[in-house]
């Protein structure tokens, strides 16, 4: 039987932390501050940035909600984009994905300040990440790293697979495993044998979106099983890429879902947007 990896428990952890800085910062005159935009009415878009708001609310960040309508413009969104980098009041920004298909997430990404981007997906960012020199980290892959520390879980020498190659989740965390000195293999829709190499892993972490995609007979025994999927499911309930219940008799670590990997990554922006008002403060790096 596996352990659970709690990331109600991790991440109430890492808040307590942002919450003590926070406090510490605003008795020096800082007050750290968070933009979120959302535009459009995509249901778990609007649950993740109300669920920002209230770690924001206990951790002490000012926090300013962008609610924008589905039919907004590019030049619209630019434009608030642009005013938000020139609020000195605004420490982070971040703007809610996927936005609607008639805009240009790219562009919209690239015109945030770069040391306003709390979810550090700026090129000048990403390519910090690839030299191993950042300050701030992608807060899905950064919030597993923060549950392997807490666990103990050493990834060094360790065969680490990643199944999906999204610029938010898998690439930066084959990154991140990979200056942990682990092996590490990304596994995307195109790969062959994905079932073999996935049954070599100590670790496996799935971002694919689909329902149940890793299955017992794919896991070796005794493997680290993080699942980053989030899928609603036809009866509302929430589902992982991971077939918990078989492959948690398997593994020796697992991430629920819901309850794992997703309270990691609202954690993990606390702390960015602390890092991003020392950064504009002079206070850090
Ligand atoms: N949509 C899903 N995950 C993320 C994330 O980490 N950041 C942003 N901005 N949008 C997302």
């Amino acid at each position: 039987m596996a352990k659970i990896i709690s990331g109600k428990e991790v991440s109430l952890a890492v808040k307590q932390e942002v919450a003590d800085e926070v406090a510490q910062l605003k008795n020096e005159g800082i007050e750290p501050s968070l933009a979120v935009i959302l535009v459009g009415n995509d249901p778990a878009s609007k649950v993740y940035v109300n669920n920002k708001k209230k770690a924001c609310d206990f951790c002490g960040i000012r926090s300013l909600e962008f609610l924008l309508g589905e039919e907004t413009t590019q030049e619209e969104l630019m434009e608030l984009v642009e005013r938000l980098n020139n609020d000195e009041t605004v420490n982070g920004i971040l703007c809610q994905l996927p936005l609607p298909k008639h805009l240009d997430e790219q562009a919209v990404l690239n015109a945030i300040k770069p040391q306003k981007d709390v979810d550090a997906f700026h090129p000048e960012n990403v390519g910090h990440i690839m030299i191993g020199d950042y300050a701030m980290l992608p807060c899905t892959p950064s919030g597993i790293m923060e549950m392997f520390r807490y666990e103990g879980i050493e990834l060094d020498g360790k065969n680490c697979v990643v199944i999906g190659r999204s610029n938010i989740v898998g690439k930066p965390m084959a990154m991140l495993m990979l200056k942990e000195n682990a092996t590490v293999t990304i596994c995307h829709s195109h790969t062959e044998n994905l079932k073999k190499i996935v049954s070599e892993a100590d670790v496996v972490v799935a971002a694919v979106g689909i329902p149940k995609f890793v299955t017992a007979d794919m896991i070796k025994d005794g493997a680290v099983v993080i699942d980053v999927g989030i899928n609603r499911m036809e009866d509302g309930k929430l589902c992982g890429d991971v077939d918990y219940e078989a492959c948690e008799k398997k593994a020796s670590y697992i991430t629920p879902v819901p309850g794992g990997v997703g309270p990691m990554t609202i954690a993990t922006l606390m702390k960015n947007t602390v890092t991003a008002a020392k950064i504009q403060n002079k206070r850090g790096k």
